[in-house]
Formats: structure tokens, sequence, C-alpha cells
């Protein structure tokens, strides 16, 4: 199972209450919502994930508290109608825990990570959209130079964009991490594919504007006394949270609860890697 990034802190912060309504926006393998759902008495939460076989898991890793979980498969820019259908009231707490989950990233057929080889797809949701591969193969190079410029903060983006286009048609993960890697050589600690796969990601499944949606919808489906909190492991993710947060402080319609971003201790890092880079951010609505 998923380990859950900084389990004492977010919970801590969204300081469940047993009769409350939560949502799990990013319920992942279900990891923290099973630690909201065993604080539960009649409360409630809503497990989101946009990945139906993430929800699956989920399902089966919380079947012990299955009476106090109702899952719903969908992005964050549908939360509201999840919401309006699953609880008939403003919520308690909101939890979202981003990017993708362990699971995701090593699973070769998902197409995240060139570790291994496996088809390009890299959608969360293989339900709908496009694939990587019908991203590098079908987009003209200035478009993807720019994408990968901006996306992934990668300088030598037209050098990567070239070799794509002059390589086609990709097909794996293993093909691309080769082409990009000819194309611009290691220079530091980082395989130079790393930026390319992340900004290729991050397209595919529109995740700026993703997280643009709930940081709006957010602190409207919350009651007051209602907290929201956000774990984030990109910079580029953080200071929009941070930012919107702010926004929000300033108007006087919520109170931050972090001044700063909380980070994982060095026993969590040292037990889980993975959360290296996360940062927390929470608030209360007023
Ligand atoms: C880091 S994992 C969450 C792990 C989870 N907290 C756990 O303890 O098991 C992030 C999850 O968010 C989901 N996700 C990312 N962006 C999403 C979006 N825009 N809408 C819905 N789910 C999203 C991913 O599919 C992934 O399962």
């Amino acid at each position: 199972m998923h380990i859950p990034v900084m389990p004492a802190e977010a919970l801590s912060l969204l300081a469940v209450r047993s009769e409350g309504i939560y949502l799990d926006a990013t319920a992942g393998l279900g990891g923290h919502t099973a630690l909201i759902a065993q604080q539960l008495s009649s409360g409630m939460v809503i497990a989101n994930d946009c990945d139906p076989a993430s929800i699956e898991m989920a399902r089966q890793n919380t079947e012990e508290w299955k009476d106090r979980i109702r899952f719903h498969h969908g992005p964050f820019s549908q939360l509201a109608e999840a919401v309006a259908e699953l609880a008939n009231r403003k919520l308690d707490g909101i939890l979202a825990d981003l990017g993708v989950s362990r699971y995701q990233l090593t699973d070769p057929h998902r197409g995240f990570s060139f570790m291994s080889d496996g088809p390009l797809d890299m959608r969360m949701d293989q339900t709908t959209g496009m694939t990587a591969a019908d991203l590098v193969n079908y987009t003209d190079e200035k478009t993807l130079a720019d994408l990968i410029f901006q996306l992934g903060e990668e300088r030598r983006a037209r050098k990567v964009a070239r070799a794509i286009v002059r390589a086609r048609p990709i097909r794996s993960t293993l093909h691309l991490a080769d082409v990009v890697l000819r194309a611009v050589p290691r220079t530091g600690r980082l395989h130079p594919a790393t930026k390319t796969f992340m900004a290729l990601r991050m397209k595919v499944n529109d995740e700026a504007s993703e997280l643009d949606h709930l940081l709006q919808i957010g602190p409207a489906l919350l009651q007051s006394g209602g907290r929201m909190v956000v774990i984030s492991f990109m910079s580029i993710d953080d200071r929009k949270v941070k930012e919107r947060f702010r926004e929000l402080g300033r108007d006087g319609r919520a109170a931050i609860l972090t001044k700063h971003p909380l980070r994982p201790s060095e026993e969590e890092t040292g037990r889980n890697p993975a959360s290296r880079s996360a940062k927390l951010r929470a608030l209360e609505l007023n």
C-alpha cells in the first residue's frame, strides 16, 4: 500500500471531527482516506481520484471502514458536482495530496517513468484524453519546445523537441528517454529526460489548470471553520497553493494555519524517500 505522506501533520491540521464530512480529493491507494475514516463515527469521507485503477485499490485497502467512505471517480474540475451529489451540506475538510502515487509511477504499463520500458501513456485517467505518445508524435516542434520549456523548466527544450520530431514515431518510455539523452548530454545528477517527462506528464493530465480548479472550488465547498490541507511535491504547485491561500487570507475569507509550509521530518524522509520534496499548507475558512 502507498505510504501516506506527512500523515500526522495532515491529520492534525484537518482536525477531523467524528461526525464531519470530508473530501479526500486524491484518494490514490487510500492511505490518507483510511486515516480520516478511522477517526469518523457518523461522519463520512468522499474518496475521489481520477484514476479508476487506484480507486479500485483504495476500495480494497479501506474495506474495514467502507461504511464511512464514498468513492468517486473524477478530476478536480468535477469536484463540485461530486460533492453536491454525495454530501448534502458543505464540507468540514478537504485533503489534496498532489501528483502521482508510487503505484502509478512504478507500474511500467502506465508509462510515467523511464526506469523501465512501457507504453508512452502517462494518463492518470486511462479512460479518456490523449496519451504522451499522441503528444510527442503529433505536436509541432515549436509547440513541443514551448511546453517542455514552460512546464518542465528545461533550458534545452528546443534541442529536445528537434530530436523528438526527428525520431518519430516514438512509442515507448525508454525510446523517448534515449532520444533525449542523445540530444542533450547529462550535466548534473538528473537524467536529461527527467524534465521532459515531467512536462509531458503535466500536459497530458492538464495538471496546472486542474490545480487552479481545486484551489478555486475547494474553499467554496467548505463550511465556516472547515479546513483545507494541500500537500505538493513540485515548487510550481506549491507556489500556486501559497498564492491562492495568501489571497484568501488577505480578503479575510480564510486564516492561514501554516505561515511557512510544513516539511516531512528526517525520520519520515529516511523511511519514505518519496516524501522528500513534500510541502504541506493548510487554511481554515472564516
Ligand atoms: C500522491 S497520490 C495520493 C496518494 C494517497 N494520498 C494515498 O495515501 O494513497 C495522488 C493521487 O491524485 C490523483 N490525482 C492527481 N491529479 C488529479 C486530478 N486532477 N483529479 C483527480 N485526481 C487526481 C492521482 O491519480 C493519484 O492517485
